[in-house]
């Protein structure tokens, strides 16, 4: 097989730029990122405390997962107040310490919004249960009567991306049974209604009120969400389409309303009246690539997440596929491509590369009684495939854990399982929390590795986390963390984020892709016969001990300075 470069992009370098073009971002997931207080949860002044560690990784912002006051029953993605930091994470002190203490370390702060849906626990919500049908408290949410004689059939098809209808009956205050209200994700996160101004003007005053205190920005949560067809028809093909969406066709009744899009004008006005390029990433789940673009033109999203390479598998001719369109896409509108393998809502790759045939962004999970990854296979791949995606030029996404090579937590017991999804599929998909599991950071220090002193963990770690600790490969060749320090190192100091792209037309077939960034090569080995390189010196490998001169081997990526 040859792959054809007759119609491929060349991607030309953009030097200079602002910084979100070509940023790293680390995602922070706060509840297991490091507890100060040992009370099991991670918290604000937890990040602090090791924030220094993050900046000597050499990465360019964190995004913080939500850490408002909220009920916990989504982790955070369930908001009681958007203006106010959750008990469990500390106070809104805690916050300016910490983004005063990344800002000292050269470090930017993405703060994740969730506009979307609301808690149900939000004063919003509860007005509006409270208030009558048809009332202005109602009209900040999607309330309808339902279907049938009785009004006990919910009011469409919609289907909750976490399993079971997207709609929940509410009961009036004399008992009898009341309106639906609509809910895409958990019945305890009710949906907003973006057409009513009252939303939009709240949400203005939100993101003045973290940008006020200094936030570089947002990532912002399932913003194609947000609008919803007018009248809430039924989905016109949800056996086909499942929850979601059948790529490429026509924007379905609750997902891409172009309706969203003026909203994220209007924010953009915002951030961009603030000094300092404050930047917002879209969590925007539109494919194919050419229809994610529309969210990041200059007037709207600096960047979205590109899922279209997170749900990639690894594999040749995919992967040139998905680059060729990510380039194709994004620099048609002037907009950097992100290049992601690892989230909070998806398997580790570190796992996922490990033989297993998942998805990554079904968010289903592997348990206990599911086939169990190959752990060194998987760590060998995800290495190559972090190489290889470091040296793309753009912005690129690491989330907290993968530099320690982490594993998912595959074994979790069910007793412990916190997520939603679990719990509405009765158990048939087990979830996300084998992601979402506390870091260790210094092997033997309590039960949960120096996650903090006592031991005490939201979710407990697995026995081989202790194996991946931070104080274990720190200064250690040839360990992940070390390989993703040089990484990024090399990554700042060659200018490789605002670099260019070209396919390397040597190296590209069934088991090799190549591609030119600047001046080096960077080639990855899909397959198992090892493949010889030109003359040239090795500035990084994802296999230790590699000398100028070796050919690369299987799951091998290099970074080469021809000579
Ligand atoms: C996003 C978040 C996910 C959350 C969902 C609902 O996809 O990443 O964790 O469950 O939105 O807010």
């Amino acid at each position: 097989m040859k792959l054809d470069i007759s119609n491929a992009p060349h991607h030309l370098a953009r030097l200079g730029e602002e910084w979100w073009r070509s940023a790293v971002i680390y995602q922070v997931y706060p509840r297991s990122f490091a507890d100060s207080n040992g009370d099991g949860m991670g918290d604000l002044p937890g990040i602090t405390s090791r924030l220094a560690s993050l900046a000597a990784l050499g990465i360019d912002a964190i995004w913080l997962s939500p850490f408002m006051r909220s009920p916990q029953k989504d982790a955070g993605y369930d908001v009681s107040d958007y203006m106010d930091v959750d008990p469990l994470f500390g106070t809104l002190a805690d916050f300016d310490d910490m983004v005063a203490r990344a800002h000292e370390l050269g470090l930017r702060v993405l703060v994740d919004l969730v506009p979307n849906h609301t808690s149900s626990a939000h004063k919003w919500f509860e007005a509006a249960l409270a208030a009558p049908e048809g009332s202005a408290e109602r009209a900040f949410y999607h309330f309808k009567d339902g279907k049938g004689e009785n009004g006990d059939l919910p009011p469409n098809n919609w289907l909750s991306l976490f399993g079971g209808p997207a709609w929940t009956r509410t009961t009036n205050p004399d008992g009898t049974a009341g309106q639906w209200y609509c809910h895409l994700f958990d019945s305890s996160q009710p949906d907003l209604n973006w057409e009513n101004p009252k939303v939009q003007e709240a949400f203005e005053d939100i993101l003045r009120f973290w940008l006020d205190r200094g936030a570089d920005g947002f990532r912002v949560d399932q913003p194609h969400a947000m609008g919803k067809a007018e009248g809430l028809p039924d989905h016109p093909d949800l056996a086909r389409a499942g929850a979601g969406f059948i790529e490429g066709e026509a924007s379905p009744p609750m997902w891409f309303q172009e309706s969203v899009h003026p909203i994220f004008r209007k924010w953009r006005a915002i951030l961009d009246s603030y000094p300092g390029d404050r930047a917002m990433c879209g969590e925007a789940y539109v494919l194919p690539l050419s229809f994610m673009a529309l969210w990041v033109r200059s007037d709207e999203f600096h960047q979205t997440f590109n899922f279209r390479f997170l749900n990639s598998e690894w594999q040749a001719q995919t992967l040139f596929n998905t680059i060729n369109e990510s380039f194709e896409a994004f620099d048609s509108v002037g907009a950097p491509s992100t290049w992601v393998l690892n989230n909070h809502d998806v398997l580790r790759h570190a796992s996922r590369f490990g033989g297993l045939k998942v998805k990554p962004t079904d968010s289903d999970g592997v348990g206990p009684n599911d086939p169990q990854p190959d752990r060194e296979l998987g760590l060998r791949r995800a290495r190559g495939a972090t190489l290889f995606m470091l040296g793309l030029p753009g912005s690129s996404y690491i989330y907290q854990g993968e530099e320690l090579g982490l594993p998912e937590h595959t074994t979790l017991a069910d007793e412990y399982r916190q997520d939603p999804t679990f719990f509405r599929t009765n158990g048939a998909r087990v979830g996300r929390d084998g992601c979402r599991v506390p870091l260790p950071w210094e092997s033997g220090v309590g039960a949960a590795n120096g996650f903090n002193t006592t031991g005490k963990a939201w979710l407990p770690q697995p026995e081989i986390y202790a194996g991946y600790s931070r104080d274990q490969q720190e200064g250690v060749e040839g360990s992940t963390l070390e390989l993703y320090k040089h990484a990024l190192r090399t990554r700042r100091e060659l200018g490789l984020g605002e670099g260019s792209f070209e396919w390397s037309p040597q190296f590209l077939g069934e088991n090799v892709l190549g591609y030119r960034n600047n001046h080096i090569l960077i080639v990855h080995n899909f397959g198992h016969e090892p493949i010889n390189l030109p003359e040239g010196k090795i500035l990084a490998s994802s296999l230790h001990g590699m000398k100028d001169g070796h050919p690369l081997v299987a799951d091998q990526t290099v970074w080469l300075q021809l000579s």
